[in-house]
């Protein structure tokens, strides 16, 4: 074990998350059920501001990418923990702004920011917003000329790298949605753009390259690619970039299929970007901007696990045996999604060897419904207690009501205790906006 790890399995032979039983979990809060620990998320996000801190002379802060795990008690937590937020929707300004997350350390996001979001932004008096089309740059102006105010903006820019990771999580190659190419000129071109907005103050770039990436090359290359970007305005346009914001991205463990990174390790990417950044800005003579980070993933994915209760079991000889959960695509859709995969164990027989292998199905109508395809289990029975690691990231935030199933609540785990930070939903949570029509009453 590592010294991150927050997972152990106790006298019983149960698995243990931040010191609670996840056996007494499940029975006190039911299944399924997302655990996140609490000390695991504090310690990731201290791993990144204190590298920062310590490594980088020209300052910087750490933004947890809430698209992650979005609810009003992790705005609590990075508040406490004295990061910022990246938002990218109104709805998660919202959340933000319930919890009294100190507007000035919110990044405001998106590739498509509607005109009430930008409003919102501006109402709240977020920190920063990042500009991803013309469009929000005229509306960003127009609200903040509205308000007799200036807005701190970034722009959103491509350097155009193929990082290796899924497809679908990839955001920097050339024919991406996401941001001004540096290639085709588009960066240039609204850069002067947002210079001549008189309410608009742009202060630098922002670049993601993608998520769940290890190759530490692909962070360093689009940090050198910002600077020398970066450079070429200040020689051409006299625009001096005084804030470079790096995104996220950085991988975590799923299976052993991936690196199971130390938090020295981690530290290490965040001094391999700060590196490259001091030496661009050595050799063009430039100031070192204040630099932003985004982890979303590396700080909540491993703090969460889920627990599920073993239900049907359908062997079919020769070809596949599925134990299926009580849980699905609904919850957890990143194998129908993505083909995610994910490292399962029965939490109540956690020493138990693995004796088969089997997949892990949901109760969703639909084939793709999986959780964890292939994977080994010592022989589960109904009223086992599943537990799948690293489901902190984009489980919850993803989850949806298909099949009219209700998403599952969230417990907070500290020293052995477990409290609710997202209560469960009801049938009538469902039926809460439905309609039916006066003409279909008769
Ligand atoms: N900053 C920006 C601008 C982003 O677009 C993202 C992720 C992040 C930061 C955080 O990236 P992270 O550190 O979490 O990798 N639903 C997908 C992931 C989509 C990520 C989108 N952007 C999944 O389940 O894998």
């Amino acid at each position: 074990m590592n010294e991150r790890e927050s997972l152990k399995i106790n006298t019983q032979g149960h698995l243990e998350i931040g010191g609670a039983d996840c056996v007494a979990l499940a029975q006190a809060f039911g299944t399924p059920l997302y655990v996140f620990d609490e000390i695991y998320i504090r310690k990731m996000m201290g791993v990144f501001r204190n590298t920062l801190q310590n490594r980088y002379a020209g300052k910087g802060k750490v933004l947890y990418a809430s698209k992650a795990f979005s609810c009003k008690a992790i705005y609590k937590i990075a508040a406490q923990e004295n990061i910022g937020i990246d938002v990218v929707s109104g709805g998660e300004l919202y959340t933000a702004l319930q919890a009294d997350f100190p507007t000035e350390n919110i990044c405001m996001h998106g590739n498509n920011k509607q005109d009430y979001e930008i409003g919102e932004a501006l109402d709240a008096g977020v920190g920063l917003i990042v500009a991803d089309a013309y469009s929000e740059i005229d509306k960003i102006d127009a609200e903040a000329k509205k308000r007799g105010v200036c807005q701190n903006v970034l722009l959103r820019i491509n350097p155009g790298i193929e990082a290796h990771t899924h497809a679908y999580v990839q955001t920097a190659t050339t024919d991406s949605k996401f941001g001004f190419s540096i290639q085709n000129g588009e960066a240039e071109r609204v850069t002067v753009y947002a210079l001549s907005k008189k309410n608009v103050r742009l202060l630098g770039y922002h670049c993601h390259i993608g998520s769940q990436i290890f190759e530490k090359q692909s962070f360093v290359l689009a940090a050198e690619k910002c600077m020398d970007f970066a450079a070429e305005m200040r020689e051409k346009h006299s625009f001096t970039m005084t804030t470079l914001n790096l995104g996220g991205g950085f991988g975590v463990w799923y299976t052993d299929e991936d690196k199971k990174l130390t938090s020295e390790e981690y530290a290490e990417y965040i001094e391999a970007l700060i590196g490259a950044v001091e030496e661009k800005a050595k050799t063009y003579g430039m100031e070192l901007p204040y630099l932003l980070l985004e982890p979303g993933r590396s700080i909540i994915a491993e703090a969460g696990i889920t627990l599920y209760t073993v239900g049907a079991i359908k062997d079919i000889p020769n070809v596949k045996k599925y134990v299926a959960v009580d849980g699905g695509m609904f919850e957890n859709p990143r194998y129908a999604l993505y083909q995610s995969k994910y490292t399962p164990i029965l939490a109540n027989r956690a020493n138990e060897k693995p004796m088969e292998t089997v997949s892990i199905a949901g109760k969703c109508c639909e084939s793709g419904d999986i959780i964890a395809v292939d994977v080994s289990l010592p022989k589960a029975q109904a009223g086992d207690i599943l537990a799948v690691f690293s489901t902190g990231a984009y489980n919850y935030s993803m989850a949806m009501n298909y099949n009219r199933n209700k998403i599952p609540p969230c417990v907070l785990v500290k020293d052995g205790n477990a409290e609710y930070i997202v209560r469960p939903q009801t049938y009538e949570d469902l039926v809460r906006n439905d309609v039916i029509p006066e003409r279909l009453q008769k």
